[in-house]
């Protein structure tokens, strides 16, 4: 049996990077697949966060994805926290992973930075609930960005060793669907950093709130270099900043970058630049809409969300029960 699992943190904005390289193909999914999609309020907590913005944002990614064609009826759309399992399971990955495979992860060491003392404990065993999200429900397969890629790996890891320790079937070994033309979006001001929600410009990245004109204006400024378009892909390859514009563009056509360089061979960024601008506002002014929408009724968000944690809920306790039963918990 095939079941697609994912999650998204509720810390600000949805932003083109979350909604091309992992959203978009969520509802891709929901066609074919059995779909459980998550906000991860639970990761969220790793680094601090205030209490009502947290409870806000949940409510705010909630409607995003709804508003992006998310389907909470066939499928299945919750907060992390309201299915106590996730935590549970997490308790016993952590005494399953090891540590050298958890100093192993860049992104712990990218958001610890040099302040690695100060971190969390749970920033660094941060993968090892990512790794109980998607085995609670041992979902077969997950759809991530590129970042993602090495938490993945982690967790076929933790299956792995989980089933091999304890000489059971128990967990399958997932597997990553990274797909499209824009697995990695980068920063519109710095092609080697990634478009993030965390950046300190807001001109970094465009967001799912964010209304036409400040989209063309941020496309308009984002960073370029003075050559015009090139007629392949292998020319974009020292160009970061022109490989990411071509790269967005070719996504939210659902084209593949050849043909967007085939299309554009020669022309100037300004030009492309409008042509990007118009296809970024067509595609999310709707989404952007709905979920305004959606937002004026919290009271609807909510009980959806209230809705699929019963639902996974309910799929996640014979898994929990058959760990406590391999691991030896007494259940009296
Ligand atoms: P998060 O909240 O950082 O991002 C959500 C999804 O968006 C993708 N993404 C990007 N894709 C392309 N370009 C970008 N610039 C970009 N930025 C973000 C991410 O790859 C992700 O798919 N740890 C996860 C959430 C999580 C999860 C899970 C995911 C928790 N448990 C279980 C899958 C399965 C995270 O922080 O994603």
């Amino acid at each position: 049996m095939n079941r697609v699992f994912s999650g998204v943190q509720p810390t600000g904005n949805l932003h083109l990077g979350n909604y091309l390289g992992a959203i978009r193909n969520w509802v891709t999914l929901q066609a074919d697949h059995e779909c459980i999609y998550c906000v991860v309020d639970l990761h969220a907590i790793t680094v601090a966060q205030d209490p009502a913005e947290l409870r806000a944002s949940t409510r705010e990614v909630a409607a995003s994805l709804l508003a992006a064609g998310i389907d909470a009826k066939t499928g299945i759309l919750f907060n992390q926290s309201q299915v106590s399992a996730h935590a549970e399971l997490a308790w016993i990955f952590n005494c399953v992973a090891r540590l050298g495979w958890l100093n192993r992860m860049t992104q712990f060491k990218e958001k610890a930075g040099k302040h690695r003392e100060n971190a969390s404990v749970g920033l660094y065993a941060y993968p090892n609930l990512m790794a109980a999200d998607i085995l609670t429900y041992k979902a077969t397969h997950v759809p991530v960005g590129e970042d993602q890629k090495q938490h993945l790996e982690l967790c076929r890891d933790i299956a792995q060793a989980f089933n091999s320790q304890y000489g059971v079937d128990c967990f399958p070994l997932t597997e990553p669907l990274i797909f499209g033309e824009a697995t990695r979006v980068m920063s519109l001001r710095d092609g080697t950093a990634k478009m993030s929600k965390s950046d300190p410009s807001d001109y970094a990245r465009i967001n799912l709130t964010d209304p036409p004109d400040l989209i063309v204006k941020k496309i308009r400024r984002a960073r370029t270099d003075p050559d015009p378009l090139p007629s392949t892909p292998d020319e974009l390859e020292s160009r970061p900043e022109a490989a990411n514009l071509v790269g967005i563009f070719a996504a939210l056509c659902s084209e593949s970058v050849e043909a967007v360089c085939r299309r554009f061979d020669g022309a100037q960024f300004s030009t492309f630049k409008e042509k990007l601008a118009e296809l970024a506002i067509a595609e999310l002014t709707p989404i952007t809409a709905e979920m305004q929408r959606l937002m004026d009724d919290p009271a609807y968000v909510e009980s959806v969300l209230h809705d699929g944690a019963e639902r996974a809920r309910n799929l996640s306790e014979p898994v929990i029960r058959e760990v406590q039963e391999v691991v030896g918990f007494l259940i009296a």
